[in-house]
């Protein structure tokens, strides 16, 4: 177990930051996951705090130790990288075996740990195979029971699971937290999956560009992004975003766009205030659209017609144009919707987003901070 401290971490390749003023304290037994799109620096914040890769500015603490120029043997982290890394030439107990030769354990303790871990894993009838014809999920065990033999303080997870079939990566997912349980060791798990973040997570880091975008549990991530981005990037089918002015009239204020027109309630009026005659991005995640009957008049509904149906058994999803923007709504399977057909479509504005035009802050944020 251990506390890990990243106090303004910058790193650059030449003159570019792949990781810019990164801050980030992690508890003891803590399983973190630092989630963002490709090439948003988190494999490079990974390997510095293992020690593979140097700090350009700031600092690294672990259990209060600075360790930001410490070798990685002197670390105590054991990291799993997407590639599991075997060797080739070593059956699976060798494999496991390794690290533990290295520093000297005597072979009783060896043969000890590498059971024990190899039961953990599964792997028991396996130690005598070579990893070439091992399965992709075994391969994945093994990386795994070479990082849990060493029995670190720190455990570093690097995209284990992307080269495995969707069926095995939930399973996995599944065993890594229960050893995560098992052994409470601190862990940051890295991923560009925002689904595998949301199931794994207590606490998710979104990464942008080498800057933390937001920190926080997934379900505050999920019902309050800071941002457009974190709002767009969490969630699956993503968040439908399009621009939309803000109207104050004599009835209350209003959303507006080409195709539509939506009343926001008072509740919500005074997030807009200083939006008034300005646009805005106006965020509506699938699942805050409902059906409307022809004779439904909701004050915040549209008609749009619909382009595409995909029916997933316990929901469907309804792709539509709306304001030249492709939207998605998450309706009930049972309303008989094809392509083509005129809908009518209500919008659940107690749950919609309102993202500055510039900033693309969300008002939200803004003001529970001011
Ligand atoms: N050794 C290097 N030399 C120069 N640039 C590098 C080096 N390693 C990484 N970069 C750059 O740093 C940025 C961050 O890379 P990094 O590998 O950390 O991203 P990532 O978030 O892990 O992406 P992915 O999800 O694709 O693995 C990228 O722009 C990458 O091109
Ligand atoms: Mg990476």
């Amino acid at each position: 177990m251990a506390k890990v401290r990243i106090e303004n971490v910058v790193k650059r390749f030449d003159r570019q930051a792949a990781v810019n003023n990164f801050s980030l304290q992690i508890d003891d037994g803590e399983f973190i996951v630092l989630v963002g799109p490709s090439g948003c620096g988190k494999t490079t914040l990974l390997r510095m705090v293992a020690g593979l890769e140097t700090v350009t500015e700031g600092e690294m603490f672990i259990d209060g130790v600075r360790v930001t120029n410490t070798p990685p043997k002197k670390r105590d982290i054991a990291m799993v990288f997407q590639n599991y890394a075997l060797y080739p030439h070593m059956t699976v107990y060798n494999n496991l075996a390794f690290s533990l030769k290295l520093r000297k354990f005597s072979k009783e303790e060896i043969r000890k740990k590498v059971t024990e871990a190899a039961a953990m894993l599964g792997l028991a009838d396996l130690l005598d195979r070579h990893p070439n014809i091992l399965s992709g999920g075994q391969k994945q065990r093994v990386a795994l029971g070479r990082a849990i033999v060493r029995n670190p303080r720190l455990f570093l997870f690097d995209e284990p699971l992307s080269n495995l079939d969707a069926k095995l990566r939930v399973s996995m997912r599944a065993e890594i937290l229960d050893i995560h349980r098992r052994l409470n060791s601190t862990s940051i798990y890295v991923t560009h999956d925002q689904m595998e973040a949301m199931t794994m997570g207590t606490r998710i880091i979104v990464m942008k560009d080498g800057t933390i975008q937001q920190n926080g549990t997934p379900r505050e991530i999920y019902n309050h992004p800071v941002n457009k981005f974190v709002g767009g990037f969490i969630g699956s089918p993503a968040m439908n975003i399009i621009r939309s002015r803000v109207d104050a009239r004599s009835e209350g204020t209003w959303l507006t766009g080409p195709d539509f027109q939506l009343a926001v309630p008072d509740a919500r009026a005074p997030l807009l205030q200083d939006h008034l005659d300005k646009e805005i991005y106006l965020g509506i995640r699938p699942e805050s659209f409902c059906h409307l009957g022809a004779s439904d008049n909701g004050q915040a509904s549209f008609e749009a017609v619909v382009t595409l149906v995909e029916p997933l058994g316990s929901e469907q999803l309804i792709h539509f144009t709306l304001a030249a923007c492709e939207m998605v709504a998450k309706l009930d399977p049972h309303i008989p919707l094809q392509y083509g057909d005129r809908v009518k479509l209500g919008v659940k504005m107690s749950d919609v987003h309102f993202f500055d035009l510039q900033s693309e802050q969300n008002l939200q944020s803004a003001h529970r901070a001011a």
